[in-house]
């Protein structure tokens, strides 16, 4: 049985492109989770008999896999799906479907005024083919149901990466954590574990064909935990996760996101360490240096908390590169806490950062309890005075870095060279230069000869 269903596994790894089928157009907006997403929606709408199309002008059924993390998130889908209504002005049948985030957010507010055809929400991927056949002009479909149990654990993603060298693999849905400025555990439900074996199947899978990377999805992994049906002796965290994922082989490169500071246990940090091919990397999100505003987020630690982590985990791995999420503009943000958030960033000396505006989410806490009142000139001002520290602040890091030999996977050609490769180092940095005779999915040795905040210029030793 295990033989069988591996072979249909295998077979979903690319997408099919056979021309009497059906097609599916899929775009895909905001984190890594909906990318993957993206590809378990292929695998199921392949199994019915749909092959993937990238010309959206040739396909039955248009999907947007959506994300409302953020209120300009949501704007740009509404202006995509004024133009996929262009389409069906075009040619009658077509199906537009809403699904994911902005699916599970606004439920049936997306079918008034028959805009589009389709909703469904992050755990109803199962039901598309069913939904799409029963759709007709006066009778849009929906499923919004979240689930406590699906983690699509049996269902092998069919692989849009186009690089054949590094993949996603979701290894739990939902969230728990209830930060108040967030609406994720209100789209994607609670949390919920998949079965670690699937995971590692997934990733010899993946090995097979070729892969050299995989990064494990979750929205936060170290709260990872598999309990075993039989015997609580036998559960998995996320430390042995990973570690039964780096077992794998050692040159498959393990990655993961997102860690959550307060649960990024010791165990997993010596469990890195342990292993070569688990990457030095974490991406920790702050989210402000500023007590008050950590405590009205519901963030569970505080500034001297976080540092102490950052400071351990350096300890255990001095070469771990360290990322980071911030918001700026939180409600209340006062001046003085946001240069708590710049002292910290300073203190850390962040490799790499994502940077936000705060965007009031309905149905979060925070828009129910705190008014959005940071205006929006200043919320701006200290956005761009943290990019640009940023950016200073991954140039240090970089430099740091000319002399210094890595092991690097290459990923695919540069973008601005097609002579030069672009592969990342252990500490996900991302480096370019020329390795004749070399192709996507090997490792080679580099030493860094210059760069600039963004990519390390190296040479082949
Ligand atoms: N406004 C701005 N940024 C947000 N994030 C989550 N919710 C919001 C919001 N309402 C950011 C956090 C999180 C990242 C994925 O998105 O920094 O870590
Ligand atoms: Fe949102 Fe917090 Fe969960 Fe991250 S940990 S998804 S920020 S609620």
């Amino acid at each position: 049985m295990q033989d069988k269903q591996r072979k249909t596994r295998k077979m979903n790894i690319k997408p099919i492109t056979d021309p009497s089928r059906p097609k599916v157009y899929i775009e895909t907006y905001g984190c890594q989770m909906n990318m993957n997403d993206s590809e378990v929606i292929l695998s199921i709408l392949q199994d019915a008999g749909y092959a993937l199309t990238e010309d959206i002008g040739q396909a039955d059924v248009i999907l947007a896999n959506t994300c409302s993390i953020r209120d300009n998130a949501e704007q740009r889908i509404w202006g995509r799906i004024d133009q996929f209504r262009l389409q069906k002005r075009r040619r009658d049948g077509v199906i537009i479907g809403i699904v994911g985030c902005m699916a599970e957010r606004l439920k049936e507010k997306l079918l008034d005024g028959h805009t589009v055809d389709l909703v469904a929400g992050p755990d109803a991927y199962r039901s598309l083919p069913d939904l799409i056949r029963q759709i007709s002009p006066d009778k849009p479909q929906i499923n919004v149901l979240l689930s406590h149990e699906e983690t699509y654990a049996d269902i092998s993603p069919v692989r849009m990466d186009r690089n054949g060298v590094s993949a996603y693999i979701s290894i739990m849905r939902g969230c728990n954590n209830v930060c108040s400025y967030c609406v994720v555990p209100y789209t994607r439900g609670a949390e919920r574990s998949r079965d670690p074996q699937s995971i590692v199947r997934e990733a010899v899978e993946l090995f097979e064909n070729g892969y050299r990377e995989v990064c494990l999805l979750g929205q936060n992994v170290d709260s990872y935990l598999w309990k075993h049906p039989d015997s609580a002796d036998k559960n998995v965290n996320f430390a042995q996760l990973l570690e039964m994922v780096a077992k794998v082989s050692p040159d498959l490169r393990v990655r993961f996101s997102t860690s959550y500071p307060k649960d990024i246990s010791d165990e997993v940090i010596y469990t890195m360490a342990m292993y070569e091919n688990i990457c030095r990397h974490i991406h920790l999100p702050v989210q402000s240096g500023s007590n008050t505003m950590l405590e009205k987020m519901r963030r569970k630690y505080n500034r001297e908390w976080y540092l102490e982590k950052v400071g351990k985990i350096r300890s255990v791995m001095p070469d771990c590169g360290i990322s980071t999420d911030v918001i700026a503009g939180f409600c209340g943000e006062t001046e003085q806490d946001h240069k708590d958030t710049v002292s910290l960033m300073e203190a850390v000396g962040f490799d790499s950062a994502f940077m936000f505006q705060y965007s009031e989410r309905p149905g979060t806490l925070a828009a129910r309890k705190y008014p959005d009142d940071v205006p929006p000139e200043v919320k701006t001002a200290r956005l761009n005075e943290i990019i640009a520290l940023q950016n200073r602040l991954s140039l240090e890091s970089n430099t740091k870095e000319v002399g210094k030999r890595h092991k690097v996977l290459i990923e695919g050609t540069s973008k601005r060279n097609e002579e030069e490769f672009t592969g990342r180092t252990s500490n996900n940095k991302v480096c370019v230069f020329a390795a004749p005779g070399h192709k996507p999915g090997d490792y080679v040795e580099v030493e860094v000869l210059s760069c600039t905040s963004a990519t390390l210029i190296a040479k082949l030793i």
